[in-house]
């Protein structure tokens, strides 16, 4: 809480009532600043922006009401009281109503002024401590540029902060668009020395045979096209991390060359006998359920247990609600520092329908719809008509399938290709099993999935995904 004081003005045309309220409020902890021309009162409240105002209602040219407009509008924050010789009730009500925090009839008693702008000032006060107290706690929701004040986040935060410094294998799982790669960035920042490579590569993106080059290296000649040697992540990462991303996309007989060089922690180049020692860590990430993989044979078994010694789960947005509002803000943050044009703040009633939408998803699907209704936004501050509606309200909760006292009552089509695609994301995205375990034809599966104008499926959200290979070292240590 801060002690500096509370800067007040007054706008009087009448000098000697100024003169009474500095008086009167002396050592009550404000800087009075008074003015008699309604005009030059506006200017300074404009400049100061003070937290108090006390206005007369009757002045020549610009009146009270007035003044309230412009400085609800400019200062929405500061509080302001109204002083009149001609008091009624359905002034004071409109004064009211149009945001003002008091309305005082002239004359007044020192006491009740000070009583009252007691009042006024305790309020100040007091958001001045709650703004603190929220800032503070916005500092521990962030960990390493990740968000998050929820419980499971708090616990992931701290998981990563103790795996850093000792592993040399770890496995971040948790569905697409949860952070996953945030959370690799963060265990690689805190674990090792300034300026060590980070290397990224996306299994899923590189043809199965090139997967091994492109890992390993190759030497001049290896394989027809290779007319360069060429260095391979796990080299060029030396000292360093390598992510591999998307690993249950890794084809099974580069799964067999990766498990050899984490037990060996030495590599070949392909088309070398020569082995190279390596200091290198690895993380893995996957939005696939491993285990069901390895029970279809899809993927190896003893690959599989060597990554999962150390396992961080990613908790999916919908299991931590708590963090959209703080995620809202942070995008907000960073959409204002682009520049492209001043957004404020959120309405209570957009962050509730954020807040009741399951986000399949996840944060980048917050990130994008969010920022899209920046973009599109009318207003400074972002309100349901910005959203995009249809598509938060159709996949939104299905606790309200049945409810026909919803406004728009999910349709039974809309439910079960909610529950396919979730079906099949389970099921590590094998259609033949989804089709099987729903108890539907294939083709009706198909026609499922294709169906409709739900974007839900977490690939159609996919901006900004790490491109095909993406080496990166990463100084900002
Ligand atoms: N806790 C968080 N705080 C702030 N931003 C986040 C957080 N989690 C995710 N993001 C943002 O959401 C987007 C997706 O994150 P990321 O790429 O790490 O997800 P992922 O789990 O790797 O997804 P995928 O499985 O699709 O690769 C990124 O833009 C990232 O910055
Ligand atoms: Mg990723």
């Amino acid at each position: 809480m801060t002690d500096d004081p509370v800067i007040l003005v007054t706008i009087d045309d009448d000098p000697q009532m100024i003169d009474f309220i500095t008086d009167t409020l002396a050592g009550e902890g404000v800087e009075i600043l008074g003015e008699t021309d309604p005009s030059k009162g506006l200017e300074l409240i404009l400049r100061h922006r003070p937290a108090v105002v006390l206005l007369d209602l009757m002045m020549p040219h610009l009146n009270g009401m007035e003044i309230l407009e412009k400085v609800k509008e400019a200062v929405p924050d500061a509080e302001v009281a109204l002083l009149t010789g001609n008091y009624s009730t359905e002034s004071a009500v409109e004064a009211i109503k149009m945001g003002a925090s008091d309305y005082l009839e002239k004359p007044i008693s020192p006491q009740k002024l000070r009583k009252r702008i007691g009042q006024m000032i305790e309020a100040v006060r007091q958001r001045q401590q709650e703004s603190t107290l929220e800032e503070n706690l916005a500092k521990l929701s962030i960990f390493e540029g990740m968000i998050g004040r929820s419980q499971a986040m708090q616990g992931l935060f701290s998981r990563i902060r103790r795996l850093a410094p000792h592993f040399q294998t770890v496995l971040v799982t948790g569905e697409s668009g949860t952070g996953k790669e945030l959370a690799a960035r963060a265990l690689h920042r805190l674990g090792s020395k300034a300026s060590v490579p980070f290397a990224v590569c996306n299994c899923s993106a590189i043809p199965e045979s090139l997967i091994e080059s492109q890992l390993f290296g190759h030497v001049k000649g290896a394989f027809t096209g290779a007319a360069q040697a060429q260095v391979g992540i796990f080299e060029y990462a030396q000292g360093g991390t390598v992510f591999l991303d998307e690993i249950g996309d890794m084809p099974l007989a580069a799964q067999a060359k990766l498990l050899r060089v984490l037990q060996n922690r030495e590599i070949q180049r392909v088309g070398s006998p020569a082995t190279i020692k390596l200091n290198v860590r690895v993380v893995a990430a996957t939005h696939r359920d491993l285990r069901t993989m390895v029970a279809a044979k899809q993927f190896r078994e003893d690959l599989y247990y060597r990554l999962t010694v150390a396992e961080l789960a990613v908790p999916p947005l919908r299991e931590r609600k708590e963090d959209i509002p703080l995620l809202v803000r942070h995008i907000l943050r960073r959409f204002s520092q682009e520049g492209t044009k001043p957004i404020s703040g959120i309405t209570r009633r957009a962050e509730e329908v954020l807040a009741a939408y399951p986000w399949p998803g996840n944060v980048r699907e917050l990130e994008n719809v969010f920022t899209h209704a920046c973009i599109e936004a009318t207003n400074e501050t972002i309100d349901v008509r910005d959203l995009p509606s249809q598509r938060l309200q159709t996949v939104a909760q299905p606790t309200s399938f049945g409810d026909t006292r919803d406004p728009q009552p999910l349709k039974l089509e809309d439910l079960a290709r909610w529950h396919a695609r979730r079906i099949l994301e389970r099921l590590a995205g094998n259609k033949v099993k989804t089709a099987e375990t729903l108890g539907i034809s294939r083709s009706r599966l198909y026609s499922l999935l294709s169906g409709g104008d739900l974007e839900a499926e977490p690939d159609n959200l996919d901006v900004g995904k790490s491109a095909f290979l993406d080496f990166d070292s990463d100084p900002s240590h």
